[in-house]
């Protein structure tokens, strides 16, 4: 029996145009029945007492609304025998059967064909959102061609959604290039560090047949000339068990991204493969050796409650930190650089920082203002959401904290947020228990909290979560009670099951009343907690968020990691933006860099490497909180030179918080400026097209002064001064991010 999961569609996730012919569609109608009986696999069992059910949309919208447990699907299909005839090789016939939530086990004529799209586990595991392709031999009996087969799917679901939905649904046979997975892999390159760029291409066969012989071509664009910088042929071999690996070197000319495509021609079959992806190229430069501060130069704490912050600073190690003007309730760890106490009294208290180091000195102000604000800036910080989903762990928070205390904490990120997927049930006295993959909370808190990092936790003031775990519901004193014994800093308070109590068509007043329940139970605990709503921007949340005590709120559904859901987003926040100030933000959601998945199969982020840059340059224009949500232990440097630059980290957490304003939507350019609190301005020019973009602002229509000194922010380069126009090239989905400075 052949059970193997199709890798290759998972592999190829760069911007891999593979067309597979869909020889027999299997969408639509079905039979279905929910429970659960042996014999409902069998070709034979007499289904035409069963109802109908379209497959690409969940059963609960279809009459079997909160149905959880086991259904069956069947579909009777005759296979042709054409199928088979026309393919160059005859090996394997492939059934493509959409997403199923959450487990499955696919029977062809009563043969049990495969289980989970062949991942360990049983069908209560749950691999929702995961494609699922089954293969056989093309040979084998149990295939009747040209005849009546039986598809039976049982399927389980234990919470939301169940059935078979999403995705692609057919039976095609796999040809020559369908059993081919190319994949590019090395470091991004940093032209500041000189170093010619390496990039390795593997070509794997999943063919345990056939010998690959052909040609691999390699070709590098300058994306703005259109010039070809490099190409290669070289002969490629491959085999099941004998991949072909080819390392190739070639100076480039800049720092910006080039296209290269791939293609590998097979001799015997003719047929070929193609593929394309953008380079992953560093901007930002390497830390130096002297010290220098980073993070927000405010800080805001409620009298009495307890402070920790991690003063973030970058340069060689060991580092000395001293504080001047330290209120006798504060204590700094001068090898630390960790701000522990209280204050009891409200007002601002402004600390001269001088941290020296063997390569040098730097001081700064930071000024903490104890107040009922908490969150000056936005919060900068790590979610779990989109990549772990609901199969987040004590163990990968843990992982996530330690990458971030070693690689992040530096430049500012201190948050690390568990999101859905840690809570049980209530115990006898009404308290939250968390899951058996969070062993004890209280101790996962105290690991981050000694790393210098804060830690945050997930509910929601419904029954239930949107995972379809225990809410808060009528036990918001209890849990923020014990979100604080746990020393919790963050909440994430999600809408999801509300809707479920809250009246049927709820007035404003019903939209923020459970916001303000849990508000609050948090103003009972003597724990600054930042609080962070999640209600996807309905009732104009923006106008109201603040009034119900909430540091952030999301202006939008779910982000994905495509340009359609980060541009739909991220450009379309400029309705909100007036309302964001010190404390409170426009929250557009959580980052999608670096390798994603929302759990437990992870891949590396969709956007192309300058749609990554206009990511986080819009994120920071608009004083976003910035959520890293991505697998923090397998950051790669491109990843690393995205999320540390300081100088565009600082645009996120300038002190004045006057989020960007569209000034100018032209062709497909768009300019946002934003104020900064040192006068100067940072402007964020993206281009919104799929080719490059070279054209000439001038000063006036982007509302900047007419004569003014440029910075470029992600090289930390200045570029001069200019009057009355610049001139600008942007990649395609590309930002230039400047800081303008009047010229007097
Ligand atoms: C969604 C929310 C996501 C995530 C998820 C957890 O409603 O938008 O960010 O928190 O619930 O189930």
């Amino acid at each position: 029996m052949l059970t193997r999961s199709l890798v290759l569609a998972i592999f190829c996730t760069l911007s891999v145009v593979i067309v597979r012919a869909q020889d027999l569609s299997i969408g639509g109608e079905w039979k279905f029945m929910t429970g659960d009986q042996p014999g409902w696999e069998d070709a034979a069992f007499n289904d035409s007492a069963w109802k109908t059910i379209r497959v690409g949309a969940p059963w609960e919208r279809q009459g079997y609304a909160g149905y959880d447990g086991f259904a069956w699907y069947r579909r009777h299909i005759v296979i042709p025998s054409s199928i088979r005839n026309k393919v160059f090789l005859k090996e394997t016939l492939r059934f493509d059967l959409g997403k199923i939530e959450d487990g499955d086990e696919v029977y062809l004529n009563g043969f049990l064909i495969g289980r989970n799209a062949g991942l360990p586990g049983d069908i209560k595991a749950g691999f929702k959102r995961m494609e699922r392709s089954y293969l056989l031999p093309l040979s084998d009996p149990h295939i009747r061609w040209d005849n009546d087969n039986v598809l039976a799917v049982r399927v389980w679901n234990g919470r939301r959604n169940g059935g078979m939905y999403e995705g692609r649904y057919g039976v095609s046979a796999m040809d020559v290039t369908d059993f081919i997975t190319l994949r590019p892999s090395g470091a991004a390159f940093r032209l500041a560090g000189g170093k010619p760029f390496t990039r390795k291409v593997v070509l794997i066969s999943s063919s345990e047949k056939y010998l690959f012989r052909g040609r691999l071509n390699i070709r590098l664009t300058d994306p703005f000339s259109g010039v070809v910088v490099f190409r290669q042929t070289i002969n490629a071999n491959f085999d099941h068990n004998r991949p072909f690996e080819y390392t190739y070197i070639t100076p480039l000319p800049e720092s910006k991204s080039y296209r290269i495509d791939y293609s590998f021609e097979d001799n015997k079959s003719g047929q070929q493969l193609t593929m394309a992806e953008d380079m992953p190229y560093i901007l930002t430069p390497i830390d130096r050796a002297a010290p220098r501060i980073n993070g927000p130069e405010v800080y805001g704490v409620r009298p009495g409650a307890p402070i920790q912050y991690k003063i973030p600073v970058t340069g060689q190690r060991p580092l000395t930190f001293q504080a001047a003007g330290l209120p006798p309730t504060l204590h700094l760890d001068r090898q630390q650089g960790i701000l522990t106490g209280s204050l009891a009294e409200k007002g601002s208290y402004t600390l001269q920082l001088t941290i020296k180091n063997g390569a040098g000195t730097v001081t700064r102000d930071l000024t903490i203002v104890c107040g009922e604000k908490i969150s000056l800036t936005p919060a900068l910080g790590w979610n779990s959401w989109n990549c772990w989903g609901l199969t987040v762990s004590d163990e990968k928070v843990r992982a996530s904290a330690d990458a971030m205390a070693a690689k992040l904490a530096d430049h500012g990120w201190s948050y690390v947020n568990i999101d859905d997927g840690w809570e049980d049930k209530r115990d006898a006295q009404g308290e939250i228990v968390p899951n058996g993959k969070f062993p004890n909370m209280k101790k996962l808190s105290d690991y981050v909290h000694a790393l210098g990092l804060k830690i945050g936790i997930y509910s929601s003031p419904g029954p239930t979560t949107c995972g379809g775990y225990m809410g808060s519901y009528q036990h918001e004193d209890q849990d923020a009670a014990t979100y604080a014994r746990w020393g919790i800093d963050y909440l994430k308070y999600d809408w999801c099951s509300y809707s479920e109590v809250a009246p049927k068509s709820p007035t404003l007043e019903d939209a923020k009343f459970p916001f303000i329940v849990m508000k609050q139970s948090l103003d009972k605990v003597h724990r600054d907690i930042v609080y962070s709503l999640s209600q996807y921007g309905a009732a104009e949340i923006w106008k109201w968020g603040g009034s119900v005590g909430a540091n952030s709120w999301r202006t939008t559904g779910d982000i994905s990691d495509n340009w359609g859901s980060l541009s739909g987003i991220g450009f379309r926040q400029d309705n909100s933006a007036p309302f964001v100030t010190p404390g409170e933000f426009n929250d557009p959601d959580m980052l999608v860099v670096g390798k994603v998945g929302w759990g437990p199969l992870l891949h590396n982020s969709r956007l192309s490497p300058d749609e990554q840059f206009t990511h986080i340059s819009l994120w920071c224009l608009l004083s976003a909180p910035l959520l890293i949500g991505c697998d923090m232990s397998q950051l790669d440097d491109f990843t690393l030179g995205l999320l540390n630059n300081d100088e565009v980290l600082a645009v996120d957490q300038d002190r004045l918080v006057r989020p960007a304003s569209k000034v100018l939507n032209r062709d497909s350019l768009q300019v946002w400026v934003k104020e900064l609190s040192d006068g100067s301005k940072a402007v964020g020019l993206f281009n919104l097209k799929t080719v490059p973009l070279k054209t000439t602002v001038s000063f006036s229509e982007m509302t900047l002064p007419s004569s003014a000194k440029l910075r470029d922010l992600w090289r930390q380069q200045d570029l001069g001064r200019y009057r009355d126009s610049f001139p600008v090239r942007i990649a395609a989905h590309g930002v230039l991010l400047l800081k303008v400075s009047a010229v007097k």
